[in-house]
């Protein structure tokens, strides 16, 4: 019988990783692409002495109690709000992340998002494709300007921060709302520190870039809406439920919020019925903010040595916990 650890992998990732992975354990992965269902984590994690898990997964603390042998749970992404840290921490369980290696690829998508928001590039592409687009005209799909205006990024973090940056360059005024200041980059980035409900009445475009906790959800709801200026544009590359949908739909339809552009949902994949998937001013993604091929290689990486130096009896690099008995 082996006497390597074993780890369960909950999808395909990147080779590079398996092979890390693979050097110090006995590893088996789920091969397909849809999630393994809750049976077959719980039977997995029972034999499991590391999980490598996924945002699609629900490690909560009915699954680490059916886990006795596990000391890690790496997630592949840089958000944790899957998982139940306290119940791992409380188990003695290591729980890891993958900060800063899809940091620049989630700012980059959040531009892309903005500026198809705000410039209308998805209608056009439907206009051009379909027959839709007449001759050249002077007030055909007009938009909203993007270099000059002011964007308000709330959560000023690692991917806040890059997209504060990215909008230098569009000669943007930003403003910021954060828990904990950011001095160091007002000066540095010369963006400015304000009050959700001053953020919210000041900018042309909102990004959401906090995590998502109890403080955190529907942080944009029916207030936060009519507290914007009319004709406002939002992205979200975070987590969905930052924003109540509802509230957003009723938003949209009325021009409060003049357009959006959503990579992240409540409930994912977002319901093709859904009401937002009926609104022509919505530019719609399937959470692709880290999805590129270096940024998804790097996480997976990233996410085997966390994996590895937790079953080696190492401080991962990148934990989001300090176990009791670890
Ligand atoms: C994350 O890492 O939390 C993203 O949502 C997926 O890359």
């Amino acid at each position: 019988m082996s006497s390597k650890p074993r780890v369960y992998v909950t999808r395909r990732i990147p080779e590079e990783g398996i092979d890390i992975l693979r050097s110090c354990a006995e590893v088996r992965v789920w091969p397909h692409r849809l999630p393994p269902s809750r049976d077959v984590l719980l039977r997995e994690v029972g034999e499991a002495d590391g999980l490598l898990s996924l945002l699609t997964d629900g490690i909560d603390a009915e699954l680490i109690e059916a886990a006795p042998r596990l000391r890690v749970i790496s997630n592949y992404a840089v958000g944790y709000d899957n998982i139940d840290v306290p119940a791992a921490t409380a188990r003695g369980i290591w729980v890891t992340n993958t900060p800063g290696v899809l940091t620049e690829a989630t700012a980059d998508f959040t531009f892309a998002l903005l500026l198809a928001a705000a410039r209308r590039i998805v209608e056009g592409d439907r206009e051009t494709r379909c027959g839709g687009w007449l001759t050249w005209e002077p007030q055909y799909l007009l938009g909203a300007d993007v270099h000059g205006a002011t964007l308000g990024i709330i959560g000023m973090g690692r991917i806040g921060e890059a997209v504060a940056r990215r909008a230098r360059g569009f000669s943007m005024r930003v403003l910021y709302t954060d828990p904990n200041p950011r001095g160091d980059l007002e000066s540095a980035l010369g963006i400015e520190p304000a009050a959700l409900d001053t953020l919210l009445g000041d900018s042309d475009f909102i990004s959401l870039h906090a995590p998502l906790t109890p403080d955190t959800e529907h942080l944009l709801g029916p207030d936060a809406f009519a507290a914007m200026r009319r004709g406002t544009i939002l992205v979200n590359t975070a987590r969905g439920e930052l924003v109540d949908e509802a509230a957003l739909v009723v938003a949209l339809r009325d021009g409060t919020v003049g357009a959006a552009g959503l990579d992240v949902y409540a409930e994912e994949p977002l319901p093709a019925d859904h009401p937002l998937a009926c609104l022509p001013n919505v530019v719609l993604a399937p959470h692709l903010g880290s999805a590129t091929v270096g940024a998804r290689r790097d996480m997976a990486t990233m996410a085997a040595h966390n994996l590895v130096a937790a079953l080696s009896g190492r401080r991962p690099a990148h934990p989001v916990n300090s176990p009791v008995s670890s």
